[in-house]
């Protein structure tokens, strides 16, 4: 069950995500960052190369935002449950999904997920709605992770998402020093926990939580446009007129961990 604290700081970060829901998918950068997210996850997962048919992957995506990536997955998947703590991000994702030609196999779901065996998520198997929960074979994860509070809690709760032998694949920014702050415009610094993902840290956390096989690799680099100095956006949080901004590399790191054999 969600603490007090930690519902409180998904609320503050919500608002945020609820705000800009209607507006997420105007913004080019997030496409090309989900187009990066599945080339990199792909390139490590073989099973993701061809049409799945019923020995495709089960996929879980945390923090699914308007579903942009679980969208260009899903041809590649067998099925995808696509979890966002703001229900305004899944409101468009759901009206996204009443399109013809959207894809048939994601089911989006609001939730702060902390308990794997959430009732929101859909059950293992059918006829038991109230039995325990599905489990998947793929976890991922964009853009996300410098959004926990308690990142030790969200990849132990992964760990207990997963099937024996499953794999979690999360793409972040990278944490590389200081320079990584200008990522975020002073105007969308809310429900920024971190600045970005550091790769060493990140590593021994994933190893301390109980994952194995672990690496944590740069996989990508990005140009954004940032503020010269904090504030220089204003409200908008965007450039809006010329002159305004200027354009820097962002490296993304996708950390890669699976769950050990578990007897079932
Ligand atoms: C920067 S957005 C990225 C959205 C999407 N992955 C994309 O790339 O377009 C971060 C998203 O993570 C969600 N989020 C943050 N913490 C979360 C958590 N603990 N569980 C589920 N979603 C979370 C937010 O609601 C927000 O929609």
């Amino acid at each position: 069950m969600a603490s007090a604290a930690s519902s409180l700081k998904a609320a503050s970060g919500n608002d945020r995500f609820n705000d800009e829901a209607a507006k997420w998918d105007s913004n080019p950068f997030v496409h090309e960052a989900s187009k990066h997210a599945l080339k990199a996850i792909v390139a490590k997962f073989p099973a993701l190369r061809q049409p799945p048919g019923e020995t495709g992957l089960d996929v879980l995506e945390i923090g699914c935002g308007t579903g942009l990536l679980s969208s260009i997955m899903a041809p590649y998947a067998k099925r995808i449950v696509a979890v966002d703590a703001a229900p305004g991000m899944i409101d468009v994702l759901k009206a996204k999904l009443q399109k013809p030609d959207a894809p048939r196999n994601i089911t989006p779901v609001a939730v702060l997920l902390e308990d794997p065996e959430d009732k929101s998520l859909p059950p293992q198997d059918e006829r038991e709605p109230d039995g325990r929960r599905r489990k998947f074979d793929l976890i991922t994860s964009h853009l996300v992770l410098h959004h926990i509070p308690d990142l030790k809690g969200v990849l132990t709760t992964m760990l207990g998402c997963l099937k024996s032998n499953g794999w979690v694949a999360l793409t972040d920014f990278e944490d590389y020093g200081p320079e990584a702050k200008a990522f975020h415009a002073q105007a969308k610094m809310g429900g920024v926990e971190r600045h970005g993902t550091n790769a060493d840290a990140m590593e021994k956390l994933m190893n301390e939580v109980g994952f194995v096989n672990v690496r944590v690799v740069r996989a990508w680099s990005m140009d954004k446009s940032v503020e010269k100095y904090e504030g220089e956006f204003g409200s908008a949080g965007k450039p809006t007129q010329p002159g305004q901004g200027e354009i820097r590399s962002f490296p993304f790191v996708l950390c890669m961990g699976e769950k050990k054999y578990c007897q079932p």
